[in-house]
């Protein structure tokens, strides 16, 4: 028999090599590449090319089945938003977070729901004990029949329980617990991940029966990142924010069945997680009032606004030192971009200042339509004059200090004149698209960074 040979693989981007570098050569980052025995030539892994599969036909466009007509709620309204409307007949799903972000609770919560409305459901624990599961669904409030728990590891067998239960959805908690016999590598390492991912993802095509799999995304890195199956699974879901904040988002960073970006805002109570049905004014809920350097914009997260407070402090650097920028929920690059705008086309002196940028509540900003709250709060702080608290302001900056448009203007601005904001600093093309509009709010437009921080912060 021939001697396996050696190879490493990327656990965070999956690049395979034959040596072992540090840095990986496919995603540059460091000490992600392991050591995996390659499987034998006999492993299920390798499909003949050109394997005969007689189940399969070309069948004409018009004969096939519209997906949206057969999705089914999963009973958390929030995630019915993620997934673009509910569970896909077959979809496979890959749910993500770091471990106690909230996974388990979700699913169990899901299956509960299916199954309190009669349909059959399998819960595969490879991580938690019968008892456990029990006690957590207690917990939780779900106590049906129809709700299976399997504590099984071996990728085979859960398949062939669901063959024969044919549930409608199957919960694998998690990837990384699961193992195929044939394979001569522990659970978790990149092999076993990749292939029990790819049997059951296999499976749920052939038997149309939909699949939830929990990921841990691990920071220490010791556990294969479910990064590896993303281009495999139909919909990517991740958990965001602080776990230890009582809210969590959820994310959807690809979806074969809906739109991208969406989120789902859930706090986490004693009864699991609860839909957070108006996320603008929970994220607003702790704002202070008048105090320099919070300053509020409207974000857009997929199709929905978001208004989210972003938070600045200004001060000297100790000691003369290399001044400090610390960012919590705002990209670095991007704040490095918008501070030396404000340096060389407004004039601030912030080489000696530390800065620090906060989006309140644990939300991360991923769109330059929040610019221009991040440089009126830098400002804001930098000045020491606070921003008038029923102001939102809306734009992007460009390199030459110029306030550029943003898109959904008139979603941005409805969001906030239904949270009672009055007034809203928005780019010019903003303003003569909605001015007119019915719209109750005072609308200030403005071309340039320099003029924003004139009508954000005007002297007293
Ligand atoms: P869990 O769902 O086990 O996270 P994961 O599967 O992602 O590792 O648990 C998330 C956290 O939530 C855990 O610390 C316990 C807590 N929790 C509640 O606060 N309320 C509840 O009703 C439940 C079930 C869990
Ligand atoms: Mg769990």
């Amino acid at each position: 028999m021939a001697r396996p040979r050696k190879k490493y693989v990327c656990y965070n981007c999956g690049h395979e090599t034959m040596q072992w570098f540090g840095r990986c050569p496919g995603c540059q980052e460091w000490n992600t590449l392991v050591e995996e025995i390659q499987p034998q030539s006999s492993a299920p892994a390798v499909r003949t090319p050109g394997a005969k599969r007689t189940h399969s036909r070309p069948l004409p466009l018009s004969q096939l089945d519209v997906i949206s007509q057969h999705r089914q709620p999963t009973g958390l309204a929030e995630l019915d938003r993620v997934l673009g409307g509910g569970i896909v007949p077959g979809g496979v799903v890959l749910v993500g977070g770091e471990p106690g972000a909230g996974k388990s609770t979700l699913l169990l919560q899901v299956a509960g729901y299916l199954a309190a409305g009669g349909r059959q459901v399998l819960y595969v624990s490879g991580e938690e004990s019968g008892p456990q599961i029990r006690l957590r669904a207690d917990r939780l409030g779900i106590c049906q029949d129809s709700l299976f728990i399997l504590t099984e590891v071996d990728v085979e067998a859960v398949i062939g329980h669901a063959v024969q239960l044919q549930p409608a959805l199957v919960v694998i908690d998690s990837i990384q617990t699961m193992m195929h016999p044939g394979i001569d590598s522990p659970p978790g390492s990149m092999v076993q991940v990749r292939e029990t991912a790819s049997r059951l993802i296999a499976a749920a095509k052939e038997e149309t029966i939909p699949i939830f799999l929990v990921g841990h995304v691990n920071k220490g890195g010791s556990i294969a990142g479910p990064k590896v199956l993303e281009h495999a699974v139909d919909t990517v879901l991740y958990f965001e924010g602080d776990r230890r904040a009582s809210f969590r988002i959820l994310r959807a960073v690809k979806n074969r069945y809906g739109s991208t970006n969406e989120i789902g805002v859930f706090q986490m109570g004693s009864k699991g997680l609860e839909p957070v049905d108006n996320p603008s004014s929970f994220f607003l809920a702790e704002r202070p009032q008048r105090v320099p350097g919070s300053v509020v914009t409207a974000c857009m997260e997929g199709t929905r606004p978001l208004l989210v407070e972003v938070q600045a402090l200004v001060g000297p650097s100790p000691f003369g030192g290399t001044p400090r920028r610390q960012s919590t929920g705002v990209e670095p690059r991007r704040l490095a971009m918008i501070l030396a705008v404000l340096e060389k086309r407004c004039g601030l002196q912030l080489q000696t200042q530390d800065v620090y940028v906060n989006a309140a509540g644990g939300v991360r900003i991923e769109e330059p339509g929040a610019d221009l709250a991040v440089a009126v709060a830098v400002g804001s702080s930098y000045y020491n004059r606070p921003v008038d608290a029923d102001t939102i302001i809306v734009g992007e900056i460009g390199l030459a200090g110029e306030v550029r448009s943003v898109p959904y203007g008139d979603i941005r601005l409805a969001e906030a004149a239904r949270l009672g904001f009055n007034r809203a600093i928005v780019p010019a093309s903003v303003y003569h698209s909605a001015a007119g509009s019915g719209l109750e709010l005072e609308l200030v437009a403005v071309r340039s960074l320099a003029q924003g921080l004139e009508l954000a912060l005007p002297r007293s």
